[in-house]
Formats: C-alpha cells, structure tokens, sequence
C-alpha cells in the first residue's frame, strides 16, 4: 500500500467503498464517531444492536450496507468486547480480523473511523500503530509458485485514517506500526520459501543487501575464515553438505562509542534432515523452515534500520543445512568449538544448539555485551509449551524481564522454563569431552538451553525456542497459515523501545 492518509473531520462525508468501525460493547449510548454515525441513521444503528443484528461481542465482524443513504458503501463493523477486558494485544487480534475482511472485499481502498477505537486504555497513537501493524500483518499472502494464481489481482492501495487526534503524530504511528507488520511478513516470506531456493548463499544475499540499503556494517564469513578461527561446531554441521556454510554478520551503531551491545543471534539451518540421526519422513517436511530464528533476527533488524534507535546491535546469523553424505558429521565423533569447548556428538538431529554456539561466541568477540537468541531449537519446547507458546532459558533475570516486557507489548506469549545447577550437570556429562549435544529426551527443551549457557557463560543471555511458534497450521487473526514471523517484532521492540 502506497498512500495512508489521516485526516480529522467527519469521517461519514466523503465517498468510500467501505470503512471499518469499531464496536464497543457498551451498556451506555453511543459515544465518539458512532454517535455521529447514529444520527446520520436517525438511530438505526441503536436499533441494530438492540435487535441483535449488531453485536459488539469480541471479534464478531458485520458487514452493513448503506443502501446509499450514505456516501459509504459499506461499513465493517467490528466487535471490541467490554471496554475494561479490551488490552492491546485483543485490539490487535480484532482490527487484524476486520482488515481480513477487508482484504476479502477486493476493495482498493478503505477508510477507518480510527477513534471508534480508542478508549480508556489506549492512546490515539498507540491504536493506530496497532492498526498499521495489524492491517500490514493480517494481510500477508506468501505469493507461492504457481503459474498462475487464482486470485483475481485487487491490492489495497489506500488507508484513509479518520482521527480528531493530532493528525501527523498518528500518521507517524501508522508508519510505524506498518515498519512491524512490513518486517515481520518479510521473515515469514523468508521462512515460506523452500530450501532449493533459499540456502545459505541466499540468506548471505539477502543480508548483503539488507546492509546495503538500511546502511549496517557487514560481514560474511565463509568456510576458510571459519576454519582459520576456529568455528569447530559450526563447520561439523556443515561437513555434510554441499552448500557452503555462513556466519552473516550485521552491526547497527546507533550510539557514539561501540558499548552496551545487543547481540541477536538467529539459527538459520536452511534444511534439516537431522544428519545420521535421520529424522523419520514425517519429521523432515517442514524443516526447511528450521532457519526461523534467522527470519526472526533480519525481521528485527529491518526495523531497527528503519527507526534507528540509539542502541548498538550485532547480529549474527550461523547459516548452513544439515545434510547426509560419506563427509557428514556422526554421533559419537568429538569435536571443538569456537570457545575451545570440545563437544560430544551423541545426535547429529541437536544441530541448532552447535552452530548457535559458535555463533553466540561469535557475537560476544564483536562486543555483544547481552545476547537474545531464537530458535527452532527443539520438539521438546511443543511438548512443554504446545504451538503457540515461546519457551526461554535465560542466566540473568533482569535480561529476562525486559524480553518478557517487549514481548508483552507486541502480544508474542513468553514462558519461562526453568535451567538448574542439574541441568547443567547434564550437558556437562560426557566421559571424554568437556560437552555432549544431547543428554536424552527428559526435559530436552531445557538441555537445548542448558548446551547454550556454557557459551554465553557470564553474558547476559535469552534463549527463545520458536520451534512451536515459527509456523502455523491454521489462519489467524493476524495472518495466513504458515510462517508466522514470530519474534520479530519482539527483537525489535526490546532494542527500539529501550530505556
Ligand atoms: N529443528 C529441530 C527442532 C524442530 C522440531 C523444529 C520440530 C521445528 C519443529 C531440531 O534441530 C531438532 O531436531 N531437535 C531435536 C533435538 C533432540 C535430538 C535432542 C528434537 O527436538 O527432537
Ligand atoms: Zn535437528
Ligand atoms: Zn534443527
């Protein structure tokens, strides 16, 4: 979409195809725009709701015609629930249903009685960021490769904002909130695409010209400077493959001196078969979406180019497949890391956690002073948590609550798991190496974090396990089936709204 547009005024006056009305379930009479759409009906609208045929009930979306008594088609009305239960994260989920509708119409352009939503609770600005962000997300499509899509080819090409509020300070939320939903759909895009298309050299690519237009510092290392430095674990993934592996590298200094830097480290395996530990046919489709974490951490940088925050950023990103060959990886071979930790290979399948390592090590020798991961890490954390859940681990409590709190506000659901001086023990239990990948099924989302902390070592680190929340089966509110973008705009939130 190309034009956004806020204005104040009336918003009933100039001709729309249709327009997207918020619906509070109040026991009051109308209040705001509703009052004034009210009286243009002589009441009818009161009517509507006290027949039923017009519920503010949560998400309940009604399509209303004019009849052309109005200079607006159609409105879209969308149900809001009780003003005291209505959070951000429920608006979000709301407006995203109403913008599917939208999206349904096959419209060109729409318009938004933008202050039927906001109340108590929220601000003016705070709305329309959500509702830029919502539109941008719930209307993703991944355009797929067939020859010819079926959908006639309608875009939406403009969003008249009705507002009385300051009209540039909601234009700017807008964009914002757009900058989100745009970034997000960009990491889903990237997770969609299967991994003949999208190996490691095009991630690299894809970075490189990330760098190039959103100014960052780059760096690409390929396989000889891996070996020079010493990236045991990260070449051992890639023995196997016929791809050259990549340790992407992207800085983003928003501050004066080089210090206080956030590293975001991504797992970006392109396909994983599990190497020798093979998984079974059932458990290799979709593993190309194994590089979610990847999409998660260039989702957040996209937006901390856009906004430029004065925050330091390092990401690095450890990209590679994990493949079957005579040259591949086995259990049992021993092998050794970046950081001089030697690793016992007991499961070829725990291939995130050994190129994360090296990756995490990687960040803390460009300066990163905290570390946030993601990744698709294990099966475990679906078990423990189910698909739409992010499980952490994290060594520093204070790291942890700022992670909770950005992502509190962008609605991605947290939850803590636990990581003990036991769990530690395990990973830590191979008779001939200072490491094993893989202590046995018992609680192996926590082993998954477990294996990471011996690299953050007194880094303040966050672990997020995506491999529940990266993808989808079924549509939502805020978009289609399949990559959700998940953790975008958490990483993004946690470096752009730092205080
Ligand atoms: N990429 C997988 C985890 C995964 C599973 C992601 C399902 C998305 C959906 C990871 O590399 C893996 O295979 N993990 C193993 C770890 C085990 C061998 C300790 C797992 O979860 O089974
Ligand atoms: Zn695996
Ligand atoms: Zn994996």
């Amino acid at each position: 979409m190309d034009v956004i547009h806020a204005q104040n005024g009336n918003p009933f006056q100039t001709e729309q195809a249709c327009m997207i009305v918020g619906l509070l379930d109040k026991p009051e009479k109308f209040s705001g725009p509703l009052q004034v759409l009210d009286q243009m009906f002589k009441g009818e609208f009161t009517n509507l709701v006290k027949s039923g045929d017009l519920s503010a009930k949560f998400k309940s979306i009604h399509t209303v015609h004019s009849l052309g008594l109005s200079p607006i088609k159609r409105f879209i009305f969308v149900g809001l629930g009780k003003e005291k239960t209505l959070t951000a994260s429920r608006l979000r989920e709301a407006i995203g249903k109403a913008c599917k509708k939208i999206k349904e119409m096959q419209v060109q352009s729409f318009s938004v009685a933008l202050d039927s939503f906001i109340h108590a609770g929220l601000s003016g600005g705070c709305v329309a960021q959500l509702f830029g962000e919502a539109f941008t997300m719930a209307t993703y499509e991944f355009p797929g490769y067939k020859q010819k899509s079926n959908e006639p080819d309608v875009t939406i090409e403009k969003m008249s904002v009705f507002t009385n509020e300051p009209q540039q300070e909601i234009e700017k939320s807008l964009k914002t909130g757009m900058i989100y939903g745009k970034a997000t759909n960009s990491a889903r895009t990237l997770v969609n695409m299967p991994s003949n298309l999208l190996n490691p050299a095009y991630l690299a690519e894809y970075a490189k010209d990330m760098a190039k237009q959103l100014a960052f510092e780059l760096e690409i290392l390929e396989k000889a400077e891996m070996e020079k430095l010493g990236m045991g674990a990260m070449l051992a993934v890639n023995q196997g493959s016929e791809e050259p592996p990549y340790m992407i590298v992207l800085k983003y200094q928003g501050q004066e001196q080089w210090t206080d830097v956030i590293g975001l480290v991504g797992k970006g395996i392109t396909f994983d078969t599990g190497g020798y530990s093979l998984k079974p046919k059932s458990g290799i489709v979709e593993m190309k979406t194994d590089m979610a974490g990847a999409a998660s951490v260039l989702g957040a940088m996209e937006i901390i180019g856009e906004l430029r925050p004065d925050q330091n950023v390092v990401a690095v990103i450890p990209a590679t497949d994990n493949m079957v060959s005579g040259k591949a990886f086995k259990p049992d071979d021993v092998i050794t890391s970046l950081n001089g930790k030697t690793i016992e290979i007991l499961n070829t399948d725990a291939e995130g956690r050994l190129v994360l390592a090296d990756a995490i090590t990687y960040a803390k020798m460009q300066g990163a002073e905290y570390l946030v991961d993601a990744a698709t890490l294990t099966g475990g954390v679906v078990v423990a948590l189910g698909l739409d859940k992010t499980g952490a681990l994290t060594n520093d409590k204070d790291l942890f609550e700022k992670v909770l709190e950005a992502s509190q506000k962008t609605g991605e659901f947290i939850w803590r798991l636990p990581l003990t001086e036991k769990d530690k023990e395990r990973v830590r239990s191979s008779k001939i190496a200072d490491l094993n990948n893989s202590p046995g099924r018992e609680g192996h989302a926590i082993m998954g974090g477990a294996f990471l902390a011996e690299f953050a070592e007194a880094t303040p680190w966050v672990h997020l396990d995506i491999a529940g929340t990266a993808t989808t089966k079924k549509a939502h509110e805020l978009g289609p089936s399949g990559a959700t973008g998940v953790m975008v705009r958490t990483l993004a939130a946690l470096v752009c709204d730092h205080t």
